[in-house]
């Protein structure tokens, strides 16, 4: 008798390892142009899985990883914290390439470490804050205070991220770095952040416009069109992690105009939302495009505003929130459809595109937003 008989056959075009917003988005660009898609994501009810098939599994679970690499042509993610070891034992499991992950296996394993993101800047000589392992207060001395401590694995929105300005500081945070798996790096002063979304494929490079950026509390809030021009140095930083695909790429500026690489996510990014009422092609598409080697577009559109939605304490109907918003002309709302609501969550994003005052327009948009949301 035969033994246990299992078939794989391949019926999506694109896996999406993380069925997060960035993973919906991405999805909701491949079905525009017909394509198939399957995310994995533990929550059964994730952005994702709403507007289209989804396994449900932990994301460092290579047997369902490899389920997903079994059935899809192609396969990328929408966070770099999915172990790149798990993906490999994945590839392994479903007897596939390597090469079926977008951004790639090392290029992975280098960004989700902070300081081998770093350390791989430093090899190619792209500015960034100058940094090291943390092991000891005196790792912090070499550098100079005031500094910033962060955790070198899972970080993301400020969760890892600490100042110290002196000695005092960095020994009050000891209970959180003292156990190790902390980078720190000098303090740099400033003026403005500035994020780039650039990529690289089999079918061409580039980078969209640079973005203007302000977090709050160490989220993004607003990203708006500028004058500087990062894509140099994007180009450069996606370069230093030898990566393919599309790389969200946030930058520092200093008053003299400096630029300084801060770091480097290997996937969509939340400033490059903007580029989905641009009018050209969204980074969702071109991530799509650049997965499936399809030919790439010209990333080109007209100037547009991006003001976060996040969750707030004590809300209410989201439908009078929409309603409210859309009074503004040119706002377009965008929901991501998280089940739960907790303050800081990044929960939708409203766009403006166009002449005028499209910052201001995307701040009262979001203003009536919140407005209607929070009304008792
Ligand atoms: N070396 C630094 N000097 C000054 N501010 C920093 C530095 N590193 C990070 N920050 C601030 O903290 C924010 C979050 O840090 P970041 O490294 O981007 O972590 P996350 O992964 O949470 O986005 C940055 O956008 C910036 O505002
Ligand atoms: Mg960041």
């Amino acid at each position: 008798m035969l033994g246990a008989l299992i078939i794989t056959a391949v019926v999506y075009d694109l896996g999406i390892l993380g069925g997060g917003q960035l993973g919906r988005m991405s999805i909701m660009a491949a079905q525009r142009m017909g394509l198939k898609c399957l995310s994995l994501d533990p929550d059964a009810e994730s952005p994702a899985a709403q507007i289209g098939p989804s396994l449900v599994g932990a994301l460092n679970d290579p047997s369902k990883i490899a389920s997903v690499i079994s059935s899809c042509g192609r396969v990328t993610l929408e966070n770099e914290f999915i172990e790149a070891d798990a993906i490999r034992k994945a590839c392994r499991i479903a007897g596939a390439s390597e090469t079926v992950l977008m951004p790639g296996l090392d290029c992975l394993a280098t960004i989700q470490d902070k300081l081998n993101q770093r350390e791989a800047l430093a090899r190619l000589n792209v500015p960034a804050p100058r940094a090291s392992a943390l092991g000891s207060i005196v790792d912090a001395e070499a550098l100079g205070f005031p500094v910033v401590i962060k955790a070198r694995f899972g970080g993301y929105d400020g969760r890892g991220t600490r100042y110290a300005k002196d000695v005092q500081d960095l020994e009050a945070l000891r209970g959180e770095w003292g156990s190790g798996g902390w980078l720190v790096e000098e303090f740099v002063p400033f003026r403005r952040e500035l994020a780039v979304m650039a990529y690289v494929g089999e079918r061409g490079s580039g980078s969209f416009p640079t973005m203007e950026t302000v977090q709050r509390d160490h989220v993004c809030d607003l990203v708006y069109p500028c004058d500087a021009d990062g894509s140099a140095i994007a180009m450069r930083a996606v370069e230093s992690v030898g990566g393919v695909g599309l790389f969200g790429v946030e930058l520092f500026q200093l008053d003299d105009g400096r630029l300084l690489v801060n770091e480097i996510a290997p996937r969509p990014h939340n400033t490059g939302h903007y580029s989905l009422d641009w009018g050209g092609v969204s980074q969702f598409e071109q991530h799509v495009r650049l997965a499936l080697g399809l030919p790439l577009a010209p990333p080109k559109g007209e100037p547009t505003c991006m003001a976060n939605l996040l969750g707030q304490v004590d809300t209410g109907e989201y439908r009078a929130a929409l309603a409210a918003a859309l009074e503004e002309p040119g706002a377009r709302v965008h929901w991501y459809g998280k089940k739960e609501s907790r303050p800081g969550r990044k929960m939708g994003h409203i766009n403006v595109a166009g002449k005028g005052d499209i910052l201001a327009a995307a701040k009262r948009a979001r203003e009536l937003f919140y407005g209607a949301w929070t009304a008792r």
